[in-house]
């Protein structure tokens, strides 16, 4: 086999194949990594991987993020076998469903932005998809900050952005949280609106998800205004890359540099994806 990389759209989103995931060695391995941090999105058709190979191969990518075990008891826990894969899912098993954010559309976002060392890497398995809907869509924040115009850039350099903790990003509220109604009230982390790529170096905005975000100093009728403006041009069509799944699909993600969103699906249809979330470094 031998691995190829295509890329989709000049430097965002690229494909690869000529890999099967069982058996992967670090060469192979490092033409994805460096893949993924010069693309931003990739994905690898027809990788039929169970739990652990997913795991296994995930962690090349460093330490996972642990699964939310909630109020799950020690007894149970102690039984899960594959403690940093995530399913996402509309199935229900015996009453309870069975994966994370059901059948709903979930808005745009980038991964956990609002604690404070968030998740580089998302790597997202289809396992069952519905005939039609459950799209994920990439949105490319490089070229969405080289877009700005260079007054907004200038006005922004040491703004911040409050990414609100309270809601997940179908907008439901998490366990523990009280609801309120003003964006200034939302619990959650601060970030610089532009954020310096770790490793490429590169510019990207970084603007969590719009609802209920809040940019300090500001009025709030300032700071809804000035997150309005530069969604517009986090998400314009011209930088988004659409996602309609096969099973087996493996995209891999990086947060930093895209957002992320994907369609609701029929309720009656069933979706299975299996996901794993790689911890920023201390
Ligand atoms: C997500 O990570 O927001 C969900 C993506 C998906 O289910 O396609």
């Amino acid at each position: 086999m031998t691995i190829k990389v295509t890329p989709i759209q000049n430097d965002f989103v690229a494909d690869i194949s000529g890999v099967d995931l069982h058996h992967i060695s670090d060469q192979t391995f490092e033409i994805i990594f460096q893949a993924w941090l010069k693309f931003g999105v990739v994905r690898l058709r027809a990788q039929n991987i169970n739990e652990d190979v997913l795991q296994t191969f995930s962690a090349r990518f460093g330490p996972l993020e642990e699964i939310p075990f909630g109020r799950m008891s020690e007894a149970a826990k102690a039984k899960v076998k594959n403690r940093f894969v995530t399913q996402l899912s509309n199935i229900v098993v015996d009453g309870k469903p069975i994966g994370g954010l059901g059948n709903a559309e979930a808005s745009w976002h980038s991964d956990m932005t609002y604690v404070s060392a968030p998740p580089p890497a998302s790597l997202l398995l289809g396992i069952e998809i519905p005939e039609t809907g459950g799209d994920t869509y990439f949105a490319d924040q490089y070229a969405a900050f080289a877009a700005l115009p260079a007054a907004l850039k200038l006005r922004i350099a040491d703004l911040t952005i409050k990414h609100n903790a309270a809601h997940t990003s179908i907008g439901s509220l998490r366990p523990g949280f009280e609801p309120f109604d003003d964006p200034r009230q939302a619990p959650g982390t601060v970030h610089p609106i532009i954020r310096r790529h770790e490793e490429t170096g590169r510019q990207a905005l970084y603007l969590g998800r719009r609802e209920w975000a809040y940019v300090p100093g500001l009025s709030l009728a300032d700071s809804e205004a000035l997150l309005d403006e530069l969604w517009h041009y986090a998400t314009r069509p011209e930088r988004v890359w659409r996602q309609t799944w096969q099973p087996f699909d493996l995209i891999i993600w990086d947060n930093r540099r895209v957002l992320h969103r994907r369609d609701d699906f029929d309720p009656n249809s069933r979706r299975l994806m299996k996901r794993c979330q790689v911890l920023a470094h201390a």
